[in-house]
């Protein structure tokens, strides 16, 4: 099989800002609880006029564009998501029609959380693989907000609203190595957005016990894999659920504590699109740049896990 590397990113967040003192208002918390128990300091919602598909839709053409590639050269379209607006046609299927993708190419939704978005990553090589097709476009998509209970103040505090894309290619790089786990239980529990109210839970310190042991795990995986440690990544982008968690990962593997980003404090944990929301921040802002090695890792409902050592081989910062 051959390898795949990123060359394109893209990002989209709803309008409606929403701050730890705007939900103090809603549930018996503060901006204080939220901020040293998280990181989290705001968070984005969707507004009435917006919704999931069209933050997929915004996120895979804005990734789709900084490739340089048209949407012919499209052969995998895949949206990673918990949260979206139909059942059926998925995501996905809007993203083909609404980006104008051909019609002779696989289309669909994968759900496995927060680590959707990497799962998503592997799929596509495989089917790129199997295929012949060069490019996979990868989407991590979620309205959060939607399923969220406004009067649990253990849940509604931490989730976000937000889309992450990426255009996969397949390629001659030598380095890739990917980790994909499950281990099945009910820790974090959403019924799909309906008639009936949804009921987010989350069963949170088990949540993050589960958090801090599968991320050194996935880490030592990747590493034996690929034969390469953390020294040799450029940057670590692990998901964004709370800062608490990756300090601790830090702190256990004597990390660089600079290689590990974070920007919960603005987005809050926004489940499959956490980790490519962050990879196309690195990248817009210069600090991945075309050739860096990254190592991603993502962790969450279902429980399931994932991780990926891959290249960013992208045009934005040539
Ligand atoms: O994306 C999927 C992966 N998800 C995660 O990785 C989440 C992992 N878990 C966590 O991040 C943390 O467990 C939480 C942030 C969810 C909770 O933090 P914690 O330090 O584990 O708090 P806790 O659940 O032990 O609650 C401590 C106290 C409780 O009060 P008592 O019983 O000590 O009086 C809670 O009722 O904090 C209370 N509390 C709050 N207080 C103010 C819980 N939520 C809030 C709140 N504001 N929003």
């Amino acid at each position: 099989m051959k390898n795949v590397e990123i060359t394109g990113t893209g990002r989209a967040v709803p309008s409606m800002v929403v701050t730890n003192d705007d939900l103090a208002k809603i549930v018996d918390t503060s901006d204080e609880w939220i901020s040293t128990r998280t990181g989290i300091k705001q968070r984005f919602f969707c507004d009435k006029d917006e919704c999931a598909n069209s933050l997929a839709i915004e996120a895979a053409g804005k990734a789709l564009k900084d490739s340089g590639l048209s949407p012919e050269d499209i052969g995998v379209c895949i949206c990673a998501t918990v949260s979206g607006d139909f059942a059926t046609p998925s995501m996905a299927c809007m993203v083909q029609r609404h980006l104008g993708l051909r019609e002779n190419i696989p289309s669909f939704d994968i759900n496995a959380a927060c680590s959707g978005f990497l799962y998503g990553i592997e799929v596509a090589r495989g089917l790129l693989n199997g295929t012949g097709e060069k490019h996979a476009l990868i989407v991590g998509c979620e309205q959060l907000s939607k399923l969220m209970d406004m009067t649990d103040r253990s849940t509604c505090v931490l989730f976000g609203d937000g889309a992450g894309a990426a255009v996969i290619t397949l390629s001659d790089e030598k380095v890739y190595a990917s980790t994909l786990g499950t281990r099945g239980g009910y820790e974090i529990m959403a019924y799909g957005a309906g008639p009936k109210p949804s009921k987010l839970t989350m069963q949170g310190q088990d949540v993050f016990k589960f958090a801090t042991s599968i991320i050194p795990r996935c880490i030592g995986e990747l590493s034996e894999k690929s034969g390469l440690g953390l020294d040799d990544m450029d940057k670590v982008i692990c998901h964004q659920a709370n800062e608490r968690i990756i300090d601790f990962v830090i702190r256990r593997l004597k990390a660089d504590p600079d290689k590990f980003y974070k920007n919960m404090d603005r987005y809050g944990n926004t489940s499959a699109a956490s980790v490519p929301i962050a990879l196309d921040e690195l990248v817009k802002e210069g600090d991945v740049k075309r050739g860096d090695l990254l190592m991603m890792v993502g962790f969450g409902g279902g429980l399931t896990w994932a991780g990926a050592v891959i290249r960013y081989a992208g045009r934005s910062t040539e």
